[in-house]
């Protein structure tokens, strides 16, 4: 069977670094009570003509370098993003002028924090039908953009970046030994809408809108969907957690990344962290984790990566790769 095995990542956050202290002196919080309740010291901001379709192609640039690819060499560029740039046309759109071939598909997904997981399943199924051989696959996010500042509930948790994964399709046996996608896992219950949302939009306010969230539920939400969809990854490929080297979950939270790792019972060191640095940055949060864990030498080829996201909506899911 055709797999979709990785050729390259990249990644990139903005040059501007928001401390808690710096944060502090504008919102009525404080260092201590940002790194107690979500283990976030600091998050990347862009700068104001830094748009999403800018991180973006800087992250795809550095994958395509990092593969040895140049563009054109690109069958699909999907961008996971809830902060395009415009209502239309997608961001993806953008990206795939400034680096791939003209007329090659590019599209925009939107599935908020869980956009990276349900992007490695659209582009799994587009590799895996046959229909393309190279896909380039973009979490990209300018959170701050949709942040209300005034809102300590909010505005501590969110931060700005980009990171991308090129997959190419190549022949696999269809065992769980293969490498590449093993297999993704999505879902979406639209009854939590008013749990975590944008008050704004083309079609209500005609605004963009900012992010409201009740906080505690998303956190009771979180810790059993995001255990219960790694556990339907593994049952999915007859595995267990003992064959997991890396789990690299989106960074909401280390709280939540603590109590699902202990729910699943693995132990912490396999847990790719970066939310202490980069905060939340929604569908970029997995490709920066990944990249970071690819980039330091601790992730390698041969390698079980368990990748699981949760977000508005609600929507979650996972996905199983072999490195
Ligand atoms: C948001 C979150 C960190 C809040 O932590 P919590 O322990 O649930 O805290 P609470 O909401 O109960 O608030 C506790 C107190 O801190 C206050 N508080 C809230 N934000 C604060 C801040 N930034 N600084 C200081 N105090 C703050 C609250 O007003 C509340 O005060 P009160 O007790 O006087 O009413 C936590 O609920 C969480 O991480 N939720 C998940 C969020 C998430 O990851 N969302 C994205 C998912 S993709």
């Amino acid at each position: 069977m055709l797999r979709s095995v990785i050729k390259g990542v990249g990644a990139y956050l903005p040059e501007r670094v928001l401390t808690n202290k710096e944060l502090a002196k504008n919102v009525d919080t404080s260092d201590e009570w940002i790194v107690a309740r979500s283990g976030i010291h600091q998050r990347h901001i862009a700068a104001d003509d830094q748009s999403t379709s800018d991180l973006a192609i800087e992250a795809a640039r550095r994958a395509l370098k990092n593969a040895g690819l140049d563009g054109t060499e690109v069958d699909l560029f999907v961008v996971a993003t809830a902060t395009p740039d415009e209502t239309f046309p997608a961001t993806a759109a953008r990206v795939q002028s400034a680096l791939g071939k003209p007329g090659i598909p590019a599209f925009d997904l939107q599935a908020v924090c869980s956009g990276f997981v349900y992007g490695l399943a659209v582009i799994d199924n587009f590799i895996k039908t046959g229909q393309v051989k190279c896909a380039m696959l973009i979490g990209a996010e300018t959170f701050s953009r949709i942040l209300d500042w005034d809102d300590r509930t909010t505005c501590v948790l969110f931060g700005d970046g980009a990171g991308a994964v090129i997959f190419n399709a190549l022949q696999g046996e269809g065992s769980p030994k293969d490498q590449g996608i093993l297999s993704t896992h999505i879902h979406s219950d639209g009854r939590y809408h008013d749990m975590l949302y944008v008050d704004g939009g083309p079609a209500s306010t005609q605004t963009t809108g900012y992010v409201r969230m009740k906080g505690k539920e998303v956190f009771r939400h979180a810790v059993v969907n995001l255990a219960s969809t790694a556990h339907e990854a593994l049952n999915a490929n007859g595995l267990t957690i003992d064959d997991v080297d890396w789990l690299v979950p989106h960074q909401a939270n280390k709280r939540i990344l603590d109590s699902t790792a202990t729910k699943l019972g693995i132990d912490p060191k396999k847990v790719i962290v970066t939310v202490d640095k980069h905060a939340n940055t929604s569908a970029a949060s997995i490709p920066l984790a990944f990249e970071s864990g690819i980039a330091d030498g601790r992730i390698k080829t041969g390698d079980l990566v368990l990748m699981e996201a949760m977000g508005g909506g609600f929507t979650w899911g996972s996905a199983l790769l072999r490195i």
